[in-house]
């Protein structure tokens, strides 16, 4: 694993942007994993910002994303579809047919996991996996206990999930009991992953899944095994290491 350690948000988000847009220029037709919650949102303002002075295009970038809410319609503000709309994609030049998100708003879910799945090893795994970290170890939505072998399924998410996410919405009681989330084999066939932490809160959990034993009771343990991982963070995130 390569750690790079930054002074604060603003020089992880800025570094970061600076590695999805190598990836861009560097790849004719790149996929890219994306990921929501608050850590990667600097990023994402940092790659508008290229984009709008010309030095990156997304016409010829497919995204997918890790995760959405079960039971949320992409008109949902909360929604991870309606997040990667305004933080991204309506801000960029990316054809938004090419920007995938799953369909929390579906009544078989089964169906919409086998399709994503699917249409994920149709189009290619990512040549960049973005992702965040839970507290509990998640990553995408794979919360402690969820099988290496996984691929894109459904999962109940963990009370302290919700409760670490009840932030956005009115409620803890609004926030979604289940999501659908691109599984973890599904990650760990991307091509590079891109890990993003930042801030004191994240530094144990970071602290496990770099040095702990690797055991699907703390999901991103797996990434030990996986041959080209970056850990971007910053000072407080990477404190404990
Ligand atoms: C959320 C998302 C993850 C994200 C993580 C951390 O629940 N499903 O993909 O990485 O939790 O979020 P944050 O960056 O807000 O701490």
């Amino acid at each position: 694993m390569e750690i790079v350690k930054l002074k604060g948000y603003e020089e992880m988000s800025q570094k970061s942007s600076e590695l999805v847009i190598k990836t861009i220029q560097e790849i004719d037709n790149p996929v890219l994993g994306l990921a929501t919650g608050s850590t990667p949102e600097g990023m994402y303002g940092e790659l508008i910002k290229a984009y709008r002075k010309n030095n990156v295009s997304f016409q010829n970038v497919t995204t997918f994303n890790l995760d959405e809410y079960v039971g949320l319609s992409g008109e949902d503000s909360n929604s991870y579809r309606y997040y990667m709309n305004e933080k991204l994609f309506h801000a960029v030049d990316i054809p938004i047919e090419h920007a995938h998100v799953p369909n929390g708003d579906t009544k078989t879910p089964e169906k919409e996991c086998a399709e994503y799945e699917k249409l994920i090893r149709d189009v290619g795994y990512a040549d960049l996996q973005i992702l965040g970290i839970g507290l509990n170890g998640h990553i995408g939505f794979n919360e402690p206990g969820t099988s290496f072998d996984s691929k894109t399924h459904t999962i109940e998410l963990d009370e302290s999930t919700r409760q670490a996410n009840a932030r956005f919405f009115n409620s803890l009681e609004e926030v979604p009991t289940q999501a659908i989330t691109m599984g973890i084999d599904t990650i760990m066939k991307s091509n590079k992953i891109l890990l993003l932490v930042s801030g004191e809160k994240k530094a144990e959990a970071v602290q496990k899944l770099v040095q702990g034993e690797i055991t699907e009771e703390f999901p991103a343990s797996i990434l030990q095994q996986h041959t080209n991982v970056v850990i971007i963070g910053d000072e407080a995130a990477l404190s404990k290491l």
